[in-house]
């Protein structure tokens, strides 16, 4: 069995302008070499600046949304190919803002990220509950339903699919879920995606929600942790080295894949 690869993806959000990504995106492509997988996720109009900032570094571009049609009348989206035209080559799919502010379904997330392998790209599917759903002991059910539309593609794909659980209650809120309730909700879906498929196993999932510094290792410890999805901290270049600084060095407890 694979082991999951380790990843540190930045998610900026709707944050940056041309002088402040330029700084950013130069420390992070002088990142120390490490095993760990770094993508940086912008704004759509930051993508030509981002290929050529990080052109021939090992950092990954990544997009933060994708439009699961090809091409044609469907105004203000952006293709899978358009994507690839810029070096992107992760993209996110069903962050919680999208579900809250676009009205994006799970059926959506999943087309996106159907649309989004058939292209080429990597995508990261977002799932997390909300804290009315955690306190009403419904946060298995809601991760659950989210990833099932996926389940097919995470059967004949899992090579090329990363999972982020984002508990919504953590997201820019500064509260992170502790590594113990991560690892809880990390251990779930391990169990949920490896009921589909065996090999799903090798899947990396990620945490997010208020990821800093200073949390940082002691939740990449944890056996089902592969990494994080950071947002406020990636804004950072400090932060954010130390994020995947964190991300090489955390030792996990467990001998999983031995
Ligand atoms: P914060 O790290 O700012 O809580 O954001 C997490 C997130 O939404 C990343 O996609």
């Amino acid at each position: 069995m694979n082991k999951p690869d380790r990843w540190v993806i930045g998610n900026c959000k709707m944050n940056g302008s041309l002088a402040s990504n330029a700084d950013l995106l130069e420390a992070v492509r002088g990142k120390p070499a490490s095993s760990v997988k770094v993508a940086v996720c912008s704004p759509f109009p930051y993508l030509n600046q981002v290929q050529r900032a990080l052109g021939g570094s090992d950092v990954q571009s990544g997009a933060q949304d994708v439009c699961e049609h090809v091409s044609g009348p469907y105004t203000g989206q952006v293709s899978c190919a358009m994507l690839r035209e810029f070096g992107t080559t992760v993209v996110l799919v069903g962050h919680s803002e999208r579900r809250q502010f676009n009205g994006e379904t799970s059926e959506l997330v999943a087309a996106k990220a159907t649309a989004a392998l058939a292209a080429g790209l990597t995508p990261v599917i977002c799932v997390g509950e909300t804290l009315a759903q955690r306190e009403a002991g419904h946060a298995k059910a809601i991760v659950a339903a989210q990833l099932s539309p996926c389940a097919a593609l995470l059967v004949s794909s899992c090579a090329n699919v990363v999972v982020a659980y984002e508990p919504v209650w953590a997201i820019g809120t500064g509260k992170t879920a502790s590594p113990a309730e991560a690892q809880a909700m990390h251990a779930f879906i391990r169990a949920q995606l490896t009921a589909i498929d065996r090999s799903a196993a090798s899947i990396s999932v990620l945490y997010g929600g208020s990821v800093k510094a200073s949390n940082a290792k002691a939740l990449f410890s944890q056996r089902d942790i592969d990494g994080g999805l950071i947002g406020g901290a990636s804004l950072v270049a400090a932060d954010f080295l130390a994020i995947i600084s964190a991300a090489g060095g955390a030792v996990k407890n467990s001998m999983r894949y031995v």
